[in-house]
């Protein structure tokens, strides 16, 4: 694997290069089998499969939680080998925002829902550093993990709102035994909390239920629900324990 430890380095390296069996993954780290469906995905279908690796500040609007995102870089790496991945690439702040962040990409609508509406800012951030990194690598592929289903929509209509020549690709949740979906926020959670957060997806699925009776259960378990909403054909749960927040969505089956 090609470990670029800078957009200058990765530029170099590319430039060129055959862009048309180019795939791209981004992260942010720490990764997990969430990140593993899509990653193997991307290295199936194209010659060159880059993932990207870069806790993306400005899509934090709590400080604390950008400070306490994993970092397991040396962990990550490993990960990344191990599943044949060609291009690892690992920008610097300065190379991705040389103008700060005074110029970027936003959405009205869709963004001021479900997680935009109390984390305000967040999906700017996200579709900023998105359009960034698909124009640095000229991806053809993008792959999207539907986890985050509101980003991966977002992004989607970013894509085709900008005549990107870019295909994104959803690829379903992945989940523990249980149901849990994966996420690099689980490793934050005690055991007692562990045990409360994979009863979270059997209750959203159920479909006996409405959302108020699911936000009620979750409450009387110990969760701080941010929201429990319908929409998109879907049913989305944010929900905290202790300091960690958790999300998940389901496809609606009635
Ligand atoms: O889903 C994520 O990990 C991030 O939001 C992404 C897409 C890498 C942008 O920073």
């Amino acid at each position: 694997m090609n470990i670029h430890g800078s957009v200058a380095e990765w530029m170099k390296a590319s430039s060129g290069g055959d862009v048309s069996a180019r795939g791209l993954v981004p992260t942010m780290g720490a990764l997990h089998e969430g990140h593993g469906s899509l990653i193997r995905q991307c290295v199936s279908e194209n010659a060159q499969s880059i993932v990207t690796i870069y806790v993306n500040p400005t899509q934090f609007e709590n400080p604390d939680d950008l400070g306490n995102y994993p970092d397991s870089l040396q962990d990550d790496i490993r990960y990344l080998e191990s599943l044949g991945v060609t291009d690892l690439i690992l920008p610097q702040y300065s190379e991705l925002y040389p103008f700060d962040f005074t110029i970027f990409v936003d959405e009205s609508l869709d963004s001021k829902v479900l997680c935009g509406r109390n984390r305000v800012g967040h999906f700017k951030g996200v579709l900023s550093v998105v359009m960034k990194l698909i124009n640095l690598t000229q991806a053809r592929q993008v792959y999207f993990g539907k986890k985050d289903y509101q980003q991966y929509r977002l992004v989607s209509k970013m894509v085709e709102a900008y005549f990107m020549p870019t295909r994104i690709i959803g690829m379903d949740t992945v989940r523990d035994e249980y149901g849990l979906a994966l996420s690099s926020r689980n490793r934050r959670l005690s055991s007692d909390q562990l045990e409360l957060a994979r009863k979270m997806n059997r209750l959203l699925a159920d479909m006996s239920l409405n959302t108020n009776q699911i936000a009620s259960q979750l409450s009387d378990w110990g969760f701080q629900v941010d929201y429990c909403e319908e929409r998109w054909g879907r049913r989305f749960v944010a929900a905290f324990l202790g300091e960690v927040r958790l999300i998940d969505n389901v496809e609606m089956t009635r």
